[in-house]
């Protein structure tokens, strides 16, 4: 915990007694119906939150909120405090094949972080529950709604808050923004669960147990369909990225280039306030953008010399490759279109299609002008890399022809911000 900035290191610690404290309240003022009912819910947890399937951009996501609900339900607010927090405490998970992520080689401030955002979110959520005219086990619970939904609302702002906040002190960024992107992206998905949770509830109390562990397993299914597309598609990226390095393999001059022409035109997307979905389809298309050079000979892309018609031509057709490549692949549809439109200009003299203006997208232009900086910024076999300051006088006069003139500009005050907010770091150390 000691490399996490102090001011991390204090909330870490207030929301772990906060959760503390709460949880005895929780212990002296309510109970849970059997000890057995207790132990199955918290199995389940458990099980729920050790299946949880890590998505490619690090979030994990599990159906143990539906589990949450039931246990608020069935078990009101002490149970279901008690079964997430321990279940979320005591989960093993699988990273990769060899890598597995449980209590014994997770550092204890994460597991107790983690353990007391679920007790706090699931726990403050039934208290909102049961504070209408509800009753713990209630068979008929989904006939009054209000509550319900009260409750699920509860769950998310409390459970995304408490996330968001830790996020934003590391990240040094708005709480308000990252909290708004966050309950977009999770509203939607937390009520097709709750769904789930309010369902499973139903089973319980009506059929008994053993009908609602039958469940588990058409759901098992889904999970593991689930996981099988998300590992396909992490395979089909890994071998894109394979082919990407086979690309700069040939010429070891643009060693690298694409990752930095990513991690720049992330940085512009970021500073341009688009959204995380399109931020990850421009990176995805930096990452990819020369993948049509794989079709051309060696003995062109290395030529010190200057290039005859031929083969400018057939630099030209690296674009329309590289979507060839692609075309399989359902979804890199977006990312296609950007990697097709990368060297078109705004003043429509590019190519493939001499478009420009409006006709290229917006996002091909931030990936344009990534592109055409770390191009001049880097050696390459015939000539030298540039000055960052002729290189960023180059972009500013080519903003209108070359370049989008609004991308261009705010991709040079992103560099002078930045430039700034180092000087005035380093002067504070
Ligand atoms: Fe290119």
């Amino acid at each position: 915990m000691e490399h996490l900035p102090k001011n991390a290191r204090l909330y870490i610690i207030f929301i772990i007694s906060l959760a503390f404290i709460f949880g005895i309240l929780l212990l002296l003022n309510y109970t849970v119906p059997t000890i057995q009912s207790f132990l199955l819910f918290l199995f389940l947890s458990f099980l729920m939150e050790s299946m949880a399937v890590l998505m490619p951009n690090g979030v994990a996501v599990s159906v143990g909120y539906a589990v949450d609900l039931t246990t608020m339900i069935v078990l009101g607010p002490l149970g279901a405090a008690l079964c997430s927090c321990f279940g979320m405490m005591l989960r093993y998970t699988k990273v990769s094949n060899e890598d597995r992520r449980h209590i014994g080689n997770t550092p204890l401030y994460k597991t107790l972080f983690n353990g007391s955002q679920c007790l706090l979110s699931i726990g403050l959520a039934s208290i909102v529950y049961y504070s209408f005219n509800t009753s713990v086990g209630d068979p008929f619970f989904y006939l009054n709604i209000v509550p319900l939904f009260t409750a699920i609302l509860t769950y998310l702002i409390i459970n995304t808050s408490i996330m968001t906040k830790l996020f934003s002190i590391l990240h040094k960024q708005s709480f308000k923004e990252m909290f708004v992107n966050n309950i977009k992206w999770t509203l939607p998905n937390s009520f097709v669960i709750a769904t789930l949770g309010i369902f499973i509830s139903i089973l319980y109390l009506h059929y008994g147990s053993m009908i609602m562990l039958l469940f588990f397993g058409p759901l098992m299914l889904a999970r593991h369909s689930f996981k099988m597309y998300l590992d396909m598609k992490n395979l089909y990226m890994e071998t894109v990225y394979a082919l990407t390095k086979a690309v700069e393999a040939k010429d070891p001059y643009t060693d690298g280039h694409s990752k930095r022409v990513a991690e720049l035109s992330v940085r512009l997307g970021e500073f341009m306030d688009l959204p995380q979905q399109k931020i990850e389809t421009i990176k995805t298309a930096a990452l990819l953008h020369d993948i049509g050079k794989i079709g051309i000979e060696d003995s062109i892309l290395n030529k010190a010399g200057k290039l005859n018609d031929y083969e400018i031509d057939k630099i030209k057709s690296h674009p329309a490759i590289g979507v060839n490549i692609l075309n399989e692949v359902d979804f890199l549809k977006d990312v296609k279109l950007l990697i097709y439109c990368h060297h078109e200009r705004y003043d429509g003299n590019g190519y493939p299609d001499r478009l420009g203006g409006d006709d290229v997208p917006k996002e091909a232009y931030i990936l344009s002008v990534a592109d055409a900086f770390d191009a001049m910024t880097s050696d390459r076999s015939y000539r030298k890399a540039m000055e960052v300051t002729k290189a960023l006088s180059i972009i500013q006069e080519e903003a209108g022809r070359q370049f989008h003139p609004e991308i261009a500009s705010l991709f040079l005050r992103m560099l002078q911000m930045e430039e700034d907010k180092n000087n005035s770091e380093a002067i504070t150390i």
